[in-house]
């Protein structure tokens, strides 16, 4: 596919740097040291906003309604845990969450805010060098009206998470009403502090060019747009979602990347995932996904990497693309890390893309066609 950048996108897309990251390194003693490694960082759209290659998505950690077969307990907190801190030990430090993730209703749940906001100040105390970089996302609820309600769930979120102020900030969904006074909210947040870029999440391209167009006024850039993006949801090259982004320079942070684990090999028509997601990625489903799973194990292999490593540097491959997948332990996150420091061929991605073509997507979140 052959990519149309604008000048306000080459200047995006060229301010990625590698810098002087502080790393922390387990020792063989198991005591952690810290050491400065390059880590290549990229910045949020046109913002001075810089963030990892990849980040991690938290939406599993603390949720009782999609994810955890509906139970949470102190192990899967503990695995919740080391995800975090082995996204931290490979120089992953970008972790998106969501005033709306994990749970606070039903017995023992958490929200995933506060855990993320608990982990951090736990590492920082040990490690107090370490940047992280915290995207949260206001949930534009029918009932929540004007610019004010997006400050005021913003500072309930910092609450949960312990800090004075986070990284990135997006709308979750374009609201029903109320859209423009959400905007003026995200710069009011920026202006008082409390956020150093703000973005969007499911935005159409004609919602996306609104929100640029106004932000633009207060003379704050659109930093991101979170949509649905995978090998097998490419609804973002097809929309005019990714042209538009690269257009504008505006960041494709990429949800779902790794199409909530189908893409990794490990489900198969016989063993397909438990809980919601068994109704998405069914049998039949996955019957016909085998052949590219197939061919993205082929490639992987020449290349020492493993599927879920293929398809995270089949986004990235794309540029202006930064994958959030989901950890719920540290054997996921670490894997995530082995996504960078190399690239596909142009011939891999394209063939991918035509094999992954003859796949019918799955239904993504009717929002992103408002
Ligand atoms: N803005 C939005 O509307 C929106 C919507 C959805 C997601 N998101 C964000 O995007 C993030 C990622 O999306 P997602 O969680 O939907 O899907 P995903 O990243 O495509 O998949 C995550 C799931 O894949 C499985 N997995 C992870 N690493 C693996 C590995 N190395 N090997 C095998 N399986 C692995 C895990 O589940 P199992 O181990 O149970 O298989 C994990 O929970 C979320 O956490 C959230 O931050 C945003």
């Amino acid at each position: 596919m052959a990519l149309h950048l604008s000048n306000a996108c080459f200047s995006a897309l060229s301010r990625s740097s590698k810098v002087g990251a502080v790393r922390a390194v387990a020792s063989e003693q198991g005591s952690v040291a810290v050491k400065t490694a390059e880590v290549e960082k990229l910045s949020l759209g046109g913002s001075q906003q810089q963030v990892t290659r990849i980040g991690i998505g938290a939406w599993s950690w603390g949720d009782t309604s999609y994810w955890n077969n509906f139970e949470w307990d102190d192990r899967k907190m503990k695995a919740a845990k080391a995800a975090f801190d082995t996204s931290v030990d490979s120089g992953i430090t970008f972790f998106d969450t969501a005033e709306v993730y994990g749970s606070r209703m039903s017995f023992g749940a958490i929200s995933s805010e506060t855990l993320l906001g608990r982990f951090i100040k736990e590492r920082k105390q040990r490690n107090p060098e370490v940047e992280i970089a915290v995207a949260t996302k206001f949930a534009a609820l029918p009932w929540r009206l004007g610019r004010e309600s997006v400050v005021s769930a913003l500072k309930e979120s910092l609450s949960r998470l312990q800090l004075p102020c986070v990284e990135l900030y997006q709308l979750h969904w374009p609201g029903i009403w109320g859209n423009e006074g959400y905007i003026d909210g995200l710069a009011d947040a920026v202006e008082q502090g409390l956020v150093k870029a703000v973005g969007v999440s499911n935005y159409s391209e004609k919602r996306l060019r609104a929100a640029h167009e106004q932000l633009k006024k207060r003379g704050i850039p659109l930093a991101s747009n979170q949509v649905n993006y995978s090998l097998i949801y490419r609804l973002p090259e097809e929309n005019g979602v990714k042209s538009t982004c690269d257009e504008l320079g505006i960041t494709l942070i990429a949800y779902s990347p790794i199409a909530q684990g189908a893409l990794t090999g490990k489900y198969t028509p016989s063993n397909t995932p438990s809980g919601p997601r068994g109704r998405i990625y069914t049998s039949e489903f996955l019957s016909k996904l085998q052949p590219l799973i197939n061919r993205i194990k082929e490639i992987g292999e020449s290349y020492e990497k493993t599927p879920t490593q293929v398809v995270l540097n089949w986004l990235i491959a794309q540029e202006n693309v930064v994958p959030i997948p989901g950890a719920k332990n540290g054997e996921q996150a670490k894997e995530f890390g082995g996504a960078i420091g190399w690239r596909l061929t142009n011939e891999e991605v394209e063939e991918l893309r035509s094999m992954a073509s003859e796949v019918k997507p799955v239904i993504g979140f009717p929002v992103e066609k408002l």
